[in-house]
């Protein structure tokens, strides 16, 4: 089933629509047309209580000025473009930059600062919304117009399943993502230290002290991104390891192993589950990484029903090409050309 209200009015008059999705399970998540933000998801943990397991805000303003994007789909490109400067096909991009030097998801006005436009696919049994998106030629300073479509669907099974969809006008690059901080003991509950994590990559791509990878491919044995085996968060993060400190904790792209270039299907990639191992997050995707993401800069951040969100607090599972590709000719390639249909795909399931 699916419900919309007026969640309020953007500074320059535009709406913002708050879709509920509904399924049978009693699952039920709220979607603003807002940066296509998940902005809180309901389960039932027990006959007569739910949890919400994403942070979240309970205003418009506090989204028009977030710079976490929280819940949010960030594009044109998730994560560090160094310095905001690429070349393709020859020619000289600069982007917007707005996190020190460099461009972060897609610039200060990205997709998660967007009014996308929006309608239902399906109210019946998995319902279904889809959210559309033109982003100009120049828009945030890359190259070419885009057309996005982002496709949301809440199954029967309580998968959360994301659709990404675009083409361009000209040769581009493209990284969409979601951006959702999960905490399965509840956005309210504090530290995620204690949850368990597992991803199934055996590869890394290190940092500099700027989050920017370095363009090596590294072997994860032997160093906290080992995360094969499920493993308490609390480990990498109180490790005694550069990586770890360039970070200021878990900020790191995974290499997913059973990636394939040619591939349309989610497959298994990660999991999250809460130390009582009550409630579990399994990732599906056809990405070929994941940005896990302690939420390591969050400093007594109002959240929603006044919470104050501290680092830690959340864990993100970012889907994604890895960060600065367009600069790392090793990197698997995020142009997107003329003709192109692009589509990826990102499940989410919770298990309560
Ligand atoms: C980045 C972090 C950043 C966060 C919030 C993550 O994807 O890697 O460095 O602080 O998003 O925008």
């Amino acid at each position: 089933m699916i419900t919309q209200t007026l969640f309020g009015t953007m500074p320059n008059g535009q709406d913002v629509t708050q879709y509920t999705l509904t399924n049978t399970k009693g699952v039920s998540i709220d979607i603003l047309t807002l940066g296509g933000v998940i902005r809180r998801w309901l389960i039932p943990t027990s006959k007569d209580a739910t949890t919400d397991i994403v942070l979240g805000y309970d205003t418009l303003e506090d989204y028009v000025n977030d710079d976490s994007s929280f819940g949010a789909l960030v594009g044109r490109y998730a994560n560090r473009i160094a310095k905001g400067k690429f070349t393709l096909e020859g020619v000289d991009y600069q982007t917007d930059i707005n996190l020190g030097d460099h461009c972060l998801h897609g610039g200060s006005q990205g997709f998660s600062k967007k009014v996308w436009s929006s309608s239902v696919l399906s109210n019946s049994e998995n319902p279904s919304i889809i959210l559309e998106l033109n982003s100009e030629d120049g828009d945030q300073g890359f190259p070419g117009d885009i057309y996005v479509k982002v496709i949301y669907t809440l199954t029967e099974q309580n998968r959360l399943k994301i659709e990404y969809f675009a083409n361009a006008s000209q040769s581009t690059v493209f990284n969409p993502t979601n951006h959702s901080y999960f905490n399965l003991n509840g956005h309210n509950s504090g530290p995620v230290d204690q949850h368990k994590v597992q991803i199934l990559a055996s590869q890394y791509t290190p940092i500099d002290n700027e989050g920017v990878p370095t363009g090596e491919i590294a072997a994860v044995d032997n160093t906290p991104f080992d995360l094969r085996p499920l493993t308490s968060i609390n480990q990498p993060l109180s490790a005694q390891n550069e990586q770890i400190q360039f970070g200021n904790g878990l900020d790191h792209n995974l290499c997913l192993d059973y990636y394939s270039s040619e591939s349309k299907v989610a497959t298994y990639a990660a999991q999250a589950q809460t130390e009582d191992g009550c409630v579990t997050l399994k990732v599906y995707t056809n990405m070929p990484g994941i940005q896990i993401f302690t939420a390591n800069h969050l400093s007594n951040k109002k959240g929603k029903e006044s919470t104050r969100y501290q680092a830690r607090h959340g864990v993100c599972f970012e889907t994604q090409f890895f960060a600065d590709s367009p600069n790392k000719p090793d990197f698997p390639s995020t142009t997107l050309k003329v003709g192109e249909e692009f589509y990826s795909i990102t499940e989410y399931e919770v298990l309560f």
